[in-house]
């Protein structure tokens, strides 16, 4: 949500700057600007344009003035609506110090009255432009020193912020500080980055330093100096950035969408290398089950349909009693949680903000956090116990595709090993999964060399106002993920619905034609029959059958084949299909694939 560079060294400014930008461009796309540091002096370099990063291009010419430090912003709005006043970066109203800002400041209002009584002019509706008038006030007070300006205004600052300045009378100097948003130092030769996340700096840089809440950082092309905002100096966290900057590009495809869904088998089997055998101790370490009477995973959107596969694998595999909450509801109704309960975030980004609150909420109460994570250095695996980190690589897509397929890999990965360390699963029982589970990505890799029909089929569909999705046990999870996609994508009525559920309401909204994907349960299944049925009552009021199964259907008007596999195991299978219906879906109705509207990645405001 709003991504964030900055750059200073021997390169020209701008085009780390802007490269940077087109990398976190899907954190937001609301608004982009660029604020340069001018090696002749004078005053900063500022051009702004709402809506995409294409529309400042377009604007920036050949007349860019010869820099060497510079920040960018790329914006999702929260207040003040997407317009070039409201873009950032901001300045104060000398036009020396220019601010960009990730993040919510909650007492932008009470900050805006005394600032404007004390003379400020301000320009936007922002919540942002307030801290830079008081960046610029604590700058004078300190004499010049923006770092320790900026710790003086954290302290001032309620919510949460990624902040990154620069001033024009010291122009190879970028300040930035971080508290609930991301900010992360790569380190070159010569040079030095600041960014939302590494994908920020990938192509320049391997090596990151990550801040901590309520640290602060000083960078100049040759020096970096991380401080509290007491201002004692820290020593960097230095780390190495494994994800490899070709993962961060398109690579032939027309959208990342496309290119990440095809990368699942991949993703999988990077996922699971070296872990169905059992996880490493490493991982297991900070974890200890001793105890633990309640199992609680936390998440958000697609991670949250993950963990609800997550809940039947895990409460089967090992005894456990697991519960699945929204992260945005999770603290507010006050649940009970202690020192025996294991809480399980699950989160692509490690930085959405519902997800973080709602652990450090059940970390204050005890509980043990054991974390799943895509994102290295990220705050949630930070915050946790122990972390089970998913090898999904860098996802740009707004809409989540391989990320929510490692995060499948990841519970049941973890029910696995409860299962085993709690000794409910047998053996063989653990062999059979195991063996089932290393066999997905060839089976993934079979469903993508057979849905290219699909979106001929999908295509047919396109004028549809709605459309269902129908699946039982953990096909019902499934279903729902079917219908968010459809929803972030095609902008039109999704819904997933349990198959037993339809007579207790939903039924009613089938009508002549309305498209219904039915996830079938594995043909072995007792559900099988009865999901059958579910679908014989849908057809006969009109429904048109899209069914995934793996085995024929003769009630199905048209049917995607997948192979058989383990019925926990099957929302892997099952969730491609659905992943290539909304994505042709997005593309028959217009829509932008990779950056749909009023969407942004990694949400990092409540
Ligand atoms: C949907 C999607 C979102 C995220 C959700 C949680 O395609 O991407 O629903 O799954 O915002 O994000 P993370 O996993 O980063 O915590």
């Amino acid at each position: 949500m709003c991504g964030i560079v900055g750059y200073t060294g021997k390169a020209a400014a701008l085009s780390p700057v802007l490269e940077g930008l087109r990398r976190l461009e899907y954190r937001g796309y609301d608004s982009a600007g660029i604020a340069l540091a001018v090696d002749a002096g004078g005053p900063l370099w500022v051009e702004k344009r709402a809506g995409k990063l294409g529309n400042l291009e377009e604007i920036l010419g050949d007349q860019v003035p010869a820099s060497h430090a510079g920040i960018g912003h790329t914006r999702w709005a929260t207040h003040g609506g997407p317009t070039d006043t409201n873009a950032h970066p901001h300045l104060d109203n000398e036009g020396k110090l220019a601010l960009i800002h990730n993040g919510i400041i909650e007492n932008y209002v009470e900050l805006r009255a005394e600032l404007e009584k004390r003379g400020h002019i301000f320009k936007s509706e922002t919540d942002t432009e307030s801290v830079v008038h008081l960046l610029s006030d604590a700058r004078k007070a300190h004499h010049g020193d923006l770092a320790a300006a900026m710790r003086e205004v954290c302290g001032q600052l309620r919510g949460s912020f990624t902040l990154l300045a620069i001033h024009s009378d010291e122009p190879g100097r970028i300040v930035g500080a971080r508290r609930n948003s991301p900010l992360v130092v790569g380190v070159g030769d010569g040079e030095n980055f600041l960014a939302s996340d590494v994908a920020g700096f990938i192509e320049f840089t391997k090596h990151a330093i990550e801040l901590g809440q309520d640290e602060i950082v000083d960078i100049t092309s040759n020096s970096i100096v991380v401080t509290d905002i007491n201002g004692t100096v820290l020593e960097p966290r230095k780390y190495e950035i494994s994800w490899d900057a070709s993962a961060a590009e398109r690579g032939g495809y027309d959208h990342f969408m496309l290119k990440e869904i095809y990368e699942q088998p991949k993703t999988i089997a990077d996922t699971l290398i070296g872990r169905v055998a059992g996880l490493d101790p490493e991982i297991t370490a900070g974890i200890d089950l001793t105890g633990v009477t309640k199992v609680v995973i936390i998440a958000c959107g697609t991670a949250f349909h993950a963990g609800l596969v997550g809940k039947y694998a895990i409460e089967k595999w090992s005894g456990l009693t697991v519960e699945v909450e929204l992260a945005s509801e999770y603290r507010y109704r006050e649940p009970s949680v202690d020192a025996n309960t294991l809480v399980i975030p699950i989160s692509q980004s490690g930085e959405t903000m519902d997800t973080l609150m709602a652990m450090r909420y059940a970390r204050s109460h005890g509980a043990r956090v054991f974390s799943v994570c895509n994102t290295n250095g990220s705050t949630i695996p930070r915050e946790s116990d122990a972390v089970l980190y998913t090898h999904a690589g860098p996802e740009i897509a707004v809409a989540s595709t391989k990320a929510f397929t490692a995060q499948l890999i990841a519970m049941y990965l973890l029910g696995l090993h409860f299962g085993r360390i709690r000794g409910v699963l047998s053996d063989a029982e653990q062999e059979a999964i195991a063996l089932e589970l290393a066999e997905l990505p060839a089976k993934v890799e079979q469903v993508l060399e057979t849905v290219e029909p699909l979106r001929a089929l999908t295509r047919q569909f396109k004028d549809a106002t709605s459309m269902l999705f129908l699946g039982r046990h953990v096909g019902f999870p499934t279903a729902l993920e079917g219908a968010l996609k459809l929803k972030e994508l095609a902008y039109m009525h999704a819904e997933g619905f349990a198959g037993g559920e339809l007579k207790h309401g939903p039924i009613a909204l089938i009508d002549q034609g309305t498209p219904v994907v039915a996830i079938m349960p594995s043909a072995h299944s007792v559900l099988a029959e009865k999901m059958a049925s579910n679908i014989q009552e849908v057809k006969a009021r009109g429904a048109i059958i899209i069914a995934i199964s793996d085995a024929p259907l003769a009630s199905a008007d048209h049917l995607i084949r997948i192979p058989a596999v383990h019925d926990f195991l099957q929302p892997v299978l099952a969730v491609v299909p659905l992943q290539v219906i909304a994505y042709e879906m997005a593309i028959a109705r217009g829509n932008d694939v990779d950056q749909p509207r009023n969407l942004a990645k990694s949400v990092t405001v409540e």
